[in-house]
């Protein structure tokens, strides 16, 4: 496009100046009327104008080619966390979770570890704050727990079991997970609550925007906020935490 428009724009002027130049010196002689002097520069003037649309759509084609070859490259990417053979279905009931001297580095080497041998276990209907500075890995630790990654060493377990071996569907279906930056889709507010749990009907839709909180939708027996209140104010912030104490007794909350 950098070098298109310019060259364009180069022959459009360069032709109205040629056209000037010669159709001047013949209507000086009196062989061309003024009229279609000016006649000829209106042509000429569309014709390149359409030629320099033309040329605009191909930029557009090779530029939305890119964009679909990267698309098609993120769409056939094949997750390299997914379940073992004997994965199991059912056995999370009651959320609690069990970090077991669990390092985590987002390279493939152990030098960079993010979390370095980590214990604790969190009960049911515990609220658990993780508090840290900027990037001391606090949305990392979170992010372990539905496995978005693979633990480096060490163990996570939910009700006992290793979250290597829940399935992935059953581990992810039953915990809420608000992110430190959320998504929202171009679509309708309804449907952008509703993506948690499709078959929800409308008025659970709508029960679940009155209660300030849409993750609330598929009742999480674990529910991970990362940061999720910090651009709220602090009157917001009690109502949901008080609404997250009412509805969500039971449930494992960090
Ligand atoms: N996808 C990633 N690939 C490589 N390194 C990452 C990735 N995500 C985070 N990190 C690094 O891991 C460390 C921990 O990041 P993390 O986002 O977990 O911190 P945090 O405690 O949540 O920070 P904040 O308070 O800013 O949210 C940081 O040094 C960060 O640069
Ligand atoms: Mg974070």
């Amino acid at each position: 496009m950098s070098l298109n428009m310019p060259l364009m724009m180069l022959v459009l002027y360069a032709s109205i100046v040629a056209v000037l130049w010669f159709g001047g010196l013949q209507s000086w002689n009196g062989s061309l009327p003024v009229g279609q002097l000016i006649a000829i520069i209106n042509y000429i003037t569309q014709l390149l104008m359409s030629i320099l649309m033309l040329s605009n759509m191909l930029t557009f084609f090779s530029s939305a080619k890119v964009s679909a070859d990267r698309e098609n490259e993120v769409f056939s990417t094949i997750s390299e966390i997914t379940d073992v053979d004997s994965a199991k279905k059912d056995s999370i009931h009651n959320g609690r979770i069990e970090f077991d001297n669990v390092s985590f580095s987002y390279g493939s080497t152990d030098d960079n570890l993010v979390l370095d041998g980590i214990n604790f276990t969190a009960e049911p209907g515990e609220t658990v704050a993780i508090r840290g500075a900027t990037g001391a890995g606090k949305s990392t630790l979170v992010s372990l727990i539905p496995r978005l990654y693979e633990v480096s060493s060490g163990s996570i377990t939910i009700d006992g079991s290793d979250t290597r071996k829940i399935a992935l569907e059953d581990l992810r279906r039953r915990r809420g997970y608000v992110m430190q930056q959320s998504i929202l889709f171009s679509s309708t507010i309804r449907d952008n609550i509703r993506y948690g749990r499709p078959e929800a009907t409308d008025e659970e839709v709508e029960q679940a925007a009155d209660f300030d909180c849409a993750a609330l939708l598929i009742q999480p027996t674990i529910l991970i906020m990362d940061d999720s209140t910090s651009a709220l104010d602090v009157a917001t912030e009690s109502r949901i935490r008080q609404m997250l104490k009412k509805r969500l007794r039971s449930s494992t909350i960090f």
